[in-house]
């Protein structure tokens, strides 16, 4: 019975594999062959200085491998939520997302709220065709109430600028969790628990026809997976909207050599985005 259960999850993963890599050869075609700006540096560079407020740690320490067993448990609770369409209940657009902000009020669902000065909910288009998944908000997002208003922020709008075309307004950028974790830190998987309903809801609302997913930390909230360097560049599903996992802008501040891997996966986006149909201007 073992060497069938252990059988059937080696095939599944390579059915999975072969899926992901078909979606993926078609997907960089489509890549390669859009006009897009050719120099990397010219796109993502300038202010590279380290993030003022210690940025979020990222990437580095979420790398290493996760047990079989448990990374199969994720994989296999993503296809469900990952397939499962996400139901716009609230509504759609700003009026969707105005219940979803009353509902989540003066948040005290998980010990974040202590020491947070603002609940930063989300901002841009509540109708985007692109919506902008980060980790959580840092020092300035919480002064401000707005996620990805500091250094990482400028940093984003420059990713989406310079290589999607877009402008931070026609895009809809919100993060797994609301509250600024102190220091920094990395949420905690319950604080992300706790939040991530309120972060579906919103792409529920906003109906967006593609996800850009930031760093390891919303790779595996949202998407449950894990390792962003085998995981960035390849075209998901969230709630059967198509998703595209990138290294987060402020590990790119603080590891400039991967700007270039990054820069692939925002053509692929945009190559995508274009196809699906997303507007600009
Ligand atoms: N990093 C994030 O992930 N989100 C923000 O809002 C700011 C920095």
């Amino acid at each position: 019975m073992d060497d069938l259960v252990d059988e059937l999850g080696a095939l599944i993963a390579d059915v999975k594999a072969a899926l992901a890599d078909h979606a993926l050869r078609g997907a960089r075609t489509e890549a390669r062959d859009a006009a897009l700006p050719e120099a990397v540096p010219v796109a993502l560079d300038a202010a590279d200085e380290a993030p003022a407020d210690g940025a979020i740690a990222e990437d580095v320490a979420v790398e290493e491998e996760a047990p079989a067993a448990a990374l199969w448990d994720r994989l296999a609770d993503t296809s469900r939520e990952a397939v499962r369409p996400l139901d716009p209940a609230d509504g759609t657009g700003a009026e969707g997302l105005a219940r979803i902000q009353a509902d989540l009020g003066d948040c005290r669902r998980c010990g974040l709220c202590e020491g947070r000065t603002n609940v930063v909910f989300g901002v841009g288009d509540p109708d985007a065709d692109l919506l902008v998944i980060g980790e959580g908000p840092g020092q300035q997002e919480d002064l401000k109430g707005e996620p990805f208003v500091g250094p990482a922020g400028q940093m984003l709008d420059r990713m989406l600028e310079n290589v999607l075309g877009l402008r931070r307004d026609q895009v809809y950028i919100a993060n797994v969790v609301k509250c600024r974790p102190p220091g920094n830190r990395n949420p905690a998987p319950e604080e992300a628990a706790t939040c991530k309903p309120f972060l579906l809801r919103q792409v529920a609302a906003v109906r967006p026809r593609l996800v850009l997913v930031l760093g390891s930390v919303a790779l595996r909230e949202v998407l449950c997976l894990q390792g962003i360097k085998r995981s960035r560049g390849r075209e998901t599903r969230l709630g059967g909207i198509p998703a595209i996992p990138t290294f987060h802008p402020a590990y790119l501040l603080r590891v400039p050599e991967d700007k270039r891997l990054a820069f692939d996966d925002l053509k692929l986006a945009r190559a995508r985005y274009d196809a699906l149909g997303g507007r600009r201007g």
